[in-house]
């Protein structure tokens, strides 16, 4: 991985992300998607890649999924205005929201650990499976490993991690029912939601 050094702030990597091309899904972007919410927050959500709306607006989480993931926060009185550091694995859309290949993951990775050297956040949310991979590895299946507390180590500087899953999942298995993803994910955000109050 690129050493970028300890004197790069926030801006500056943005700057440098706005004119990348490092990966092939530089050719197809409107925009590069590279954060939203507060630079100084203690916790940082990382989703997966920008689609349709998030390329054409240049910022994360602004389609249906952001709008439900907006509500998820707002449940428990979180916000991205206040509280809430929110950007993806991948900062270019790949066409037609296909998954990022795992070299476009590991081109975009320096910008995904610039942004944890920089807001070094107490909990680190990993929404959905790419993310997931990108920074745990083969830790098993979200379905699995959603909810739960895992030391992240160097790489995060000790930051708390948790699998959550991924808002378009919500939307596509839309049931409220006890045991089900909408129900665990109301669960889980109760959960972060103590833990931000702890830390
Ligand atoms: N899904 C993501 O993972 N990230 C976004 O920014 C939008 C949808
Ligand atoms: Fe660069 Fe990441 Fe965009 Fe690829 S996805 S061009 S590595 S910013």
């Amino acid at each position: 991985m690129t050493d970028l050094g300890t004197d790069n702030t926030l801006d500056e990597v943005k700057k440098r992300c706005f004119n990348c091309k490092k990966c092939r899904l530089s050719e197809t972007r409107h925009n590069v998607v590279f954060d939203d919410g507060i630079p100084n927050s203690k916790l940082m959500l990382i989703g997966e890649a920008p689609g349709y709306y998030e390329d054409m607006q240049g910022k994360p989480f602004v389609g249906k999924a952001g709008q439900l993931l907006d509500r998820i926060f707002a449940s428990v009185g979180l916000s991205r205005e206040k509280d809430v550091y929110i950007c993806n694995t991948v900062k270019c859309r790949p066409p037609e929201n296909r998954n990022p290949l795992p070299d476009e993951k590991e081109a975009c990775l320096e910008y995904l650990q610039a942004q944890i050297d920089i807001i070094k956040p107490k909990i680190i949310l990993l929404c959905g499976n790419v993310a997931v991979q990108s920074i745990l590895g083969n830790a098993g299946g979200i379905t699995k490993i959603r909810g739960k507390w895992f030391d992240g180590g160097e790489m995060v500087h000790g930051a708390k991690l948790m699998p959550i899953f991924h808002p378009s999942y919500l939307l596509r298995n839309d049931t409220r029912e006890k045991g089900g993803p909408k129900w665990l994910m109301w669960q889980d955000i109760q959960e972060i939601r103590k833990k931000y109050d702890s830390l």
